[in-house]
């Protein structure tokens, strides 16, 4: 079976992308080499500094993410800040700020966006989406970050009461994945044989 490096320290976010590539003939390796996120305007940008440092380190193929939630009533905040706020208020902070906002407002949408970098090719982009609502207050265990305070449209639990298989069918990082994964299948690529 071959190998596909997902740079991440986040087990979490690993296990959500070794659940979708069991379907394929990879097997996803983590490698957390704790690399710099910069502070920038777009996950992307972020995301594309990530492989720009990785890339002089590594030689095989990898892909890392990044991934942020943006909350209208809240401009758009935590947006590409949410790793830094989730470390500084987590889940309660947020519902604190919304509750002293007042509004009723509690639209949301979770981006992810995945690089993908293989030598001498230049890095894809692969995006994913998923828009719901912020609960009034926390509920579930499973999952990780902000998954106790996200309800997926559609759905009606909160992303830390699905299991992994649920909550990849409804989130942004398990569409960004499913992206990923189509490009591999119709791709023909001689040199993946040698992952
Ligand atoms: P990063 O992509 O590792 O920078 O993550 C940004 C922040 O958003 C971290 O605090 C994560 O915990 C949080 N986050 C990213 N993806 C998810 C998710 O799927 N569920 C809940 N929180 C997430």
């Amino acid at each position: 079976m071959r190998s596909l490096y997902f740079i991440t320290g986040n087990k979490g976010k690993f296990s959500e992308a070794k659940k979708k590539f069991s379907e394929l003939n990879i097997d996803i390796v983590q490698k957390d080499f704790g690399y710099p996120e910069i502070q920038a305007d777009s996950l992307k940008d972020v995301a594309l500094y990530g492989v720009e440092y990785i890339q002089e380190r590594f030689d095989k193929p990898f892909f890392l993410e990044d991934a942020g939630l943006f909350i209208d009533a809240l401009n758009g905040f935590p947006g590409v800040y949410s790793a830094y706020i989730f470390y500084k208020i987590s889940c309660s902070g947020i519902l604190k700020l919304m509750d002293e906002l007042g509004s009723n407002r509690r639209k949301a949408c979770f981006r992810s966006v995945i690089a993908y970098k293989e030598p001498d090719r230049e890095p894809d982009l692969f995006i994913g989406e998923s828009y719901g609502v912020i609960s009034k207050k926390p509920i579930g265990e499973n999952g990780f970050g902000y998954d106790p305070i996200f309800i997926p449209e559609k759905g009606t639990k909160t992303f830390a009461q699905m299991e992994t298989n649920e909550k990849n069918q409804f989130s942004h990082r398990g569409k960004s994945l499913n992206k990923l994964i189509d490009f591999f299948k119709n791709r023909e690529i001689e040199n993946f044989k040698n992952l």
